[in-house]
């Protein structure tokens, strides 16, 4: 069972321990920020080779632990590296993604495999040998997947991405309908573009300007606009969410 946790004004998540999947950039690394300012104990896990130093500038009781989120060994050595650093998890936030761009008639399979394969597959597995760890100890936990405006609608030369990003959102409501019962909430993020690398190589320029026009907010998100979002699914504030989708598009999607 999901455990009732009265409403908490602060959004506390002090002493809360944290992996986060491509947490040494972007979105990961924001949200590496704002938790670090809530007191929360972070496991930085990302393929750039600094993700220690990266950790280590936030706290330097946090760790970064430099690897694949496609090895299975990786997985598994990022939470054994956790428990045995902090005593147990929390929070795991699946950020690590990348794009291809490319028209549906001559994308690559290679290029397709790739997307799902970081975005979905490896946000899946990792997932899973969290939700094993925490069903394994009877620990209540909280899983904030990183989907996509481009998981609800189409995007031009996203094929392989929006797939991938379809493919969180189902997966987040059925780990979240499983799981409920183990007190673990999984739900996901579905941002517009984000001013990070990836969403500068996708959306700089005339494209980019055109997509702005559409967006009620008239701008893009910065990554910090997503952090908080997910501190908050992660605290005790959203404690009977979960299994949803929320959309942080500016209101791009709402037409
Ligand atoms: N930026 C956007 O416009 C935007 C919009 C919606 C969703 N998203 C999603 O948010 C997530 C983060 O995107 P971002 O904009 O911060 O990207 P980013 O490129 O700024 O950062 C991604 C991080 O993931 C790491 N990474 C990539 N592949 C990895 C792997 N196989 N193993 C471990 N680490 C890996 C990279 O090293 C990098 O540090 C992605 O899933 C992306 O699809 C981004």
């Amino acid at each position: 069972m999901i455990a009732y946790e009265k409403a908490d004004p602060s959004y506390s998540l002090e002493g809360k321990t944290a992996i986060i999947t491509g947490g040494a950039a972007g979105i990961g690394f924001a949200t590496a920020e704002f938790f670090a300012e809530k007191g929360v104990n972070l496991i930085l896990a990302d393929l750039n080779k600094d993700a220690c130093g990266k950790a280590k500038a936030l706290g330097a009781k946090n760790i970064g632990i430099a690897g694949n989120v496609c090895d299975a060994a990786y997985r598994t050595s990022v939470i054994e590296a956790g428990v045995k650093a902090f005593g147990k998890i929390d929070i795991l936030v699946n950020s690590a993604g990348i794009v291809a761009l490319e028209k549906a008639e001559t994308l690559s399979e290679d290029f397709w495999n790739r997307t799902i394969s970081i975005n979905l597959t490896a946000s899946f597995m990792m997932a899973q040998t969290f939700g094993s760890y925490l069903i394994g100890h009877k620990l209540p936990g909280s899983i904030v997947n990183m989907a996509s405006q481009a998981g609800t609608i189409a995007l031009d030369k996203h094929v392989a991405y929006c797939a991938s990003k379809g493919g969180i959102i189902a997966m987040t409501k059925v780990l979240a309908m499983e799981w409920g019962k183990y007190g673990i909430r999984v739900n996901c993020v579905s941002p517009t573009v984000v001013l990070t690398e990836l969403g500068r190589k996708a959306w700089d320029g005339p494209v980019g300007d055109a997509l702005k026009k559409e967006i009620p907010a008239e701008r893009f998100a910065e990554p910090d606009e997503i952090a908080g979002v997910i501190a908050f699914l992660c605290s005790k504030a959203a404690s009977m969410i979960t299994g949803h989708d929320l959309l942080i598009d500016g209101g791009y999607t709402i037409k």
